[in-house]
């Protein structure tokens, strides 16, 4: 079995007995990586203030090897606050009204790709698979190649693939499609994304689709797939099962007083159109008087990428529309928008998610949305909740038991919102029935699984060459 070497920005790490973190794709990787032993390659986290970055930090757990680099500041301001969130992220969330391209910035994405490569390649032995993920990191396989790497590589995007007339929007889009056509296999979210990324080669006439999964382009051939990536389901059910042991769970339950609790988790992101939500959220209320002090909705957003200013705007905002919402519409003894910023444990956010009668899912554009899932798994099979999900997650295209929404109709969330809170008991459960048992066929190991294998067998120009 060959040695598996995954490359990412941020490396889960394990804790001192070598259990991964929490989360679905650490769980997933990590029992890959144990399975055929490997590295796991990253940034460390870390900056320093010299020139050039100088920490390589290897931690050895069982047969996998943690290699983590040190960036400098320019570095990191530069690929990861700069061309990776304030370009390429507002770019493939279709947000060209937020991208703010600067040449330096580009020239450090690429310097730090490069740095990846030159630090990877005295590790590689002839026979490792190399599995890259997400956006911050497509340059990587070119950079491998030139410097004579021709194992198997390949790509894994968490995000959505734009359309081409927006990604031509972006200056160096022939060289981003260049790169990315240098992976054996490029792996998407969903059929949607793998569309447009093959829509944008034939589009400049630079390649087309040979047959389902494979594509021709720039000369040779090269695997492309959708790949939805999945959640750790049973793990999320069992959780959710016994959560309310959790403290607070419970007290959010007492704290309720018998009204209902709809819930929002989303990282503050201006892609997960958590204003939009909100609106959507008062205009019910509006419309629905009686329902004072019966609702409530708790917004889960812990802060993200704090550096960037898109970001720091957005959180001001959410701020500030939350306040107007819950002055306008609260009582003394009641707050409609229970607006927190702490991150919870899975623990206690599965309680949550079961306790909530509806899950609120309402992102402009989303690569997949693993809320979604994670709330579907962890619902109480016998009284299950509703999930309200955008049409435009990645998630839409499988949880087809949800009340779809189009999050920039206020008017059509809040009739959903209302339709969740009454839906009969025998069609949530039917609903509920059909999403679960296709997350349960669909978790995150198969996911891992299903990218593996189609890696294992994509065709290899560069062995050729
Ligand atoms: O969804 C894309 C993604 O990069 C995830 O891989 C990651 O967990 C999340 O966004 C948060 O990103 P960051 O590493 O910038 O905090």
């Amino acid at each position: 079995m060959s040695r598996l070497v995954v490359v990412s920005n941020r490396v889960p790490l394990p804790d001192e007995n070598g259990n991964p973190p929490p989360g679905g794709l650490a769980v997933a990787v990590h029992a890959a990586l144990r399975e055929s032993g490997g590295i796991w390659m990253g940034w460390s986290g870390k900056t320093t203030g010299e020139e050039e970055p100088t920490g390589l930090t290897t931690l050895e757990h069982g047969k996998i090897s943690y290699v983590l680099t040190d960036l400098t500041q320019a570095d990191l301001d530069e690929y990861y606050n700069g061309f990776a969130n304030r370009v390429l992220w507002p770019i493939f969330h279709c947000r060209l009204d937020l991208a703010e391209y600067a040449r330096q910035e580009m020239a450090g994405y690429f310097r730090v790709n490069r740095l990846f490569a030159e630090r990877l390649v005295p590790m590689l032995e002839p026979d490792d698979v190399i599995w890259v993920h997400d956006y911050h990191l497509i340059p990587l396989a070119a950079e491998l190649r030139k410097r004579g790497v021709k194992n198997r590589i390949g790509f894994f995007l968490h995000i959505p693939w734009p359309p081409a007339d927006i990604l031509t929007a972006l200056p160096v889009y022939e060289i981003i499609m260049r790169d990315l056509a240098e992976y054996d296999l490029a792996g998407f979210q969903t059929d949607y994304d793998l569309d447009n990324f093959v829509g944008c080669l034939r589009r400049e006439k630079w390649g087309d689709r040979t047959d389902k999964n494979t594509v021709h382009a720039f000369g040779h051939d090269f695997a492309a797939g959708a790949y939805p990536i999945g959640i750790e389901t049973a793990e999320f059910a069992r959780l959710a099962e016994k959560a309310g042991e959790a403290s607070m769970v419970g007290e959010m339950e007492q704290s309720l007083n018998g009204s209902a609790l709809m819930i929002g988790v989303d990282r503050l992101d201006y892609s997960k159109g958590i204003s939009h939500r909100i609106d959507a959220f008062e205009r019910y209320l509006t419309r629905n008087p009686e329902m004072a002090g019966k609702l409530t909705l708790l917004q889960v957003a812990p802060h993200s990428r704090s550096d960037v200013k898109e970001y720091l705007d957005m959180q001001a905002q959410v701020e500030a529309h939350c306040g107007r919402v819950n002055g306008a519409h609260g009582t003394i003894d009641w707050v409609p928008i229970r607006y927190v910023n702490q991150s919870l444990t899975r623990p206690v956010l599965s309680g949550l998610y079961r306790l909530a009668k509806v899950g609120l899912v309402t992102p402009l554009r989303d690569g997949m949305n693993l809320v979604a899932k994670e709330y579907i798994a962890s619902q109480d099979p016998e009284d299950p909740g509703v999930l309200v999900l955008s049409r435009f997650a990645g998630a839409a295209r499988e949880l087809d038991g949800a009340v779809f929404i189009n999050p920039y109709d206020t008017d059509q969330t809040a009739a959903a919102i209302g339709r969740a809170l009454e839906m009969p008991l025998d069609e949530r459960m039917a609903r509920w029935r059909r999403m679960m048992d296709h997350l349960l066929k669909n978790d995150v190991g198969h996911w891992c699984r299903s990218f593996l294998d189609d890696l294992s067998e994509a065709p290899l120009h560069h062995a050729a060459t």
